[in-house]
């Protein structure tokens, strides 16, 4: 178990983020599931699911590949890593309330899965990342480490962003694209990639995989919809953040949130959301 980076990342750990984790997987679920599926994640297999947070999506997968069968080889395993202690408590919290028995923990880098894994030799059916990528400095260390423990044919499956700084209040606002854009100098500030899909398919390739599946989800939202509610919560546990870090004055934030109420009353208006990228990948 390694922790040798900095110790949180950029949105946060808190009860604010927490919770807004378990909305933004729910708003998502049918497009990971629909991933999960094309990856073959199925009863009986070991899954990875890599920067986990809370567990959101740990807990889908652990009634997945537990299956329901009496046979014990049908019973799969999900082994979820995150460098934060406070998501992984949570998890177990969850896990033990659900009755979730087949899902490890692991604290540790996804940056050095050596470390986190030290006597493994490629065990892993399926390694799952979501939302994680894009806030590490080194990426190409992740997907090292995943040549190492992905077995021979087994994939690896990851849902991430390009082009995150297209999302956009339409029409278009000065004061929204502001702090847009300054979410993404926070993320690059702390070594994160809002671009890091365009960089995956060489960096996999390099280390023995090969891509099998890259295609978008490119939503929207209109206000008074279910999918209002993700940047709607984002807002909330971020816009405060940049403001703490500088990224942002009070008053960028004051005009950010005032555009963003009378939007949220005007069905003229919309969301153009950031481009979510699913990529699914084969270790040769
Ligand atoms: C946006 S959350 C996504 C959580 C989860 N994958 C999901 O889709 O709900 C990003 C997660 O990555 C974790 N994380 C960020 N950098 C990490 C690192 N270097 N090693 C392990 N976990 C990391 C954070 O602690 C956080 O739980």
């Amino acid at each position: 178990m390694s922790h040798s980076h900095a110790p949180e990342y950029v949105l946060g750990t808190d009860a604010i983020e927490a919770k807004r984790l378990g909305l933004q997987h729910r708003l998502w679920s049918a497009a990971a599931h629909q991933l999960w599926e094309l990856a073959g994640v199925r009863p009986g297999l070991t899954v990875l699911d890599l920067g986990c947070g809370p567990g959101h999506a740990t807990f889908d997968l652990a009634t997945i590949v537990g299956g329901a069968s009496p046979d014990r080889a049908a019973h799969g395993r999900v082994i979820a890593l995150d460098e934060s202690a406070a998501f992984l408590h949570q998890l177990n919290e969850t896990a033990a309330g659900r009755r979730l028995t087949n899902i490890e923990r692991v604290l540790g880098d996804v940056q050095n899965l050596g470390a986190a894994f030290p006597n493994a030799a490629a065990f892993a059916d399926i390694a799952y990342l979501r939302w994680v990528l894009c806030f590490v400095p080194r990426p190409i260390d992740v997907v090292a480490g995943l040549a190492k423990v992905v077995k021979p044919g087994g994939k690896v499956a990851i849902q991430d962003y390009f082009n995150y700084e297209s999302m956009t209040l339409a029409p278009r606002h000065a004061d929204f694209s502001r702090v847009i854009a300054a979410v993404a100098r926070s993320w690059r500030s702390g070594g994160g990639d809002p671009d890091i899909v365009s960089l995956l398919p060489a960096m996999l390739r390099q280390h023995g995989f090969r891509v099998d599946h890259l295609a978008v989800n490119q939503r929207i939202a209109r206000p008074g919809s279910m999918l209002w509610a993700w940047p709607d919560s984002f807002w909330a546990s971020f816009v405060p953040r940049l403001v703490d870090k500088g990224f942002i004055t009070a008053q960028d934030a004051g005009a950010f949130f005032a555009v963003w109420a009378r939007a949220s009353h005007d069905p003229d208006c919309y969301m153009h959301l950031p481009p979510l990228y699913d990529l699914v990948a084969t270790k040769l």
